[in-house]
């Protein structure tokens, strides 16, 4: 972690119709950050996430990205039937390198090697040629997470990436994502309602409520009053490593 900025917010408002889902939010994301974005149902997390991506446009304020930015993006409850039917997995992870390439688009060898190192990595490599239509929905997700992953991201941003994963994949995911920003370098905004897990990993924990309640490290969080009942009526607050103070 240094101290180059990254990701510039200032005076961020997006509104729906009237309805302000974000309100004057600014901070600033540097590189190697590890960000847990938590919040309540609606609070505004996607909503941001998809404003850095570009996907959604400011009403107020302004994100500025410095320099080239690579990123491994994963939507939150992406409908995979419908954007992606009938494609294999193969194809689908392929979507994550074809940002990078120029036309015409194809993929080259090394890139189906790398898609295949990737598929390793997230332990489905046998899914290769199956249809994403016939997958569960836990490895549906591990497919997007390798898509995110496949291009060689220099910064994750990854909304719910562990909502359909079982206990197993949610800790290897987690190991993951922590293996690639310990050695890699990798800044990681992570939208979870799983801070329990994510608590001991990050660095910053920014909690919205459509402005920015909170941007500081997880024990700070832990110790805000002003931040319950989101912190001190959560159902897992009693296991170890959540806010043992
Ligand atoms: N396309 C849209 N049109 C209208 N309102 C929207 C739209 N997208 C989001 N909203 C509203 O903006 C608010 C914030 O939504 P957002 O999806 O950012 O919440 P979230 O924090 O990601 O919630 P969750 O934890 O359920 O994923 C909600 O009240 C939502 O209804
Ligand atoms: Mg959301």
């Amino acid at each position: 972690m240094n101290d180059t900025p990254l990701i510039t917010v200032d005076g961020l408002t997006v509104k729906f119709q009237q309805f302000e889902a974000l309100k004057d939010i600014s901070f600033t994301i540097n590189k190697g950050d590890f960000v847990a974005i938590v919040g309540a149902n609606g609070s505004g997390k996607t909503t941001l996430i998809k404003t850095l991506m570009g996907l959604l446009r400011p009403d107020k304020g302004s994100v500025s990205i410095v320099g080239d930015m690579h990123p491994g993006y994963l939507p939150q409850n992406t409908a995979v039937q419908e954007r992606f039917f009938p494609s294999t997995v193969e194809e689908v992870v392929s979507t994550g390198l074809m940002a990078k390439k120029k036309f015409p688009k194809f993929l080259s060898a090394s890139d189906r090697k790398r898609i295949r190192e990737t598929l390793k990595f997230m332990k489905i490599p046998h899914l290769l040629k199956k249809r994403i239509g016939t997958l569960s929905g836990g490895q549906q997700q591990r497919v997007l997470l390798a898509r995110a992953l496949v291009g060689n991201p220099d910064v994750l941003i990854l909304d719910e990436p562990t909502s359909a994963l079982d206990q197993n994949m949610r800790g290897h995911f987690f190991d993951v994502v922590r293996h690639l920003h310990e050695t890699h370098g990798i800044t990681v905004l992570l939208v979870t309602h799983d801070i329990v897990s994510t608590g001991e990993y990050v660095n910053r924990v920014l909690y919205l409520e459509q402005t920015l309640r909170f941007d500081g490290t997880f024990d700070a969080f832990c110790e805000d009053p002003e931040l319950s009942p989101f912190v001190h009526t959560h159902p897992l607050k009693h296991r170890e490593g959540w806010c043992q103070h």
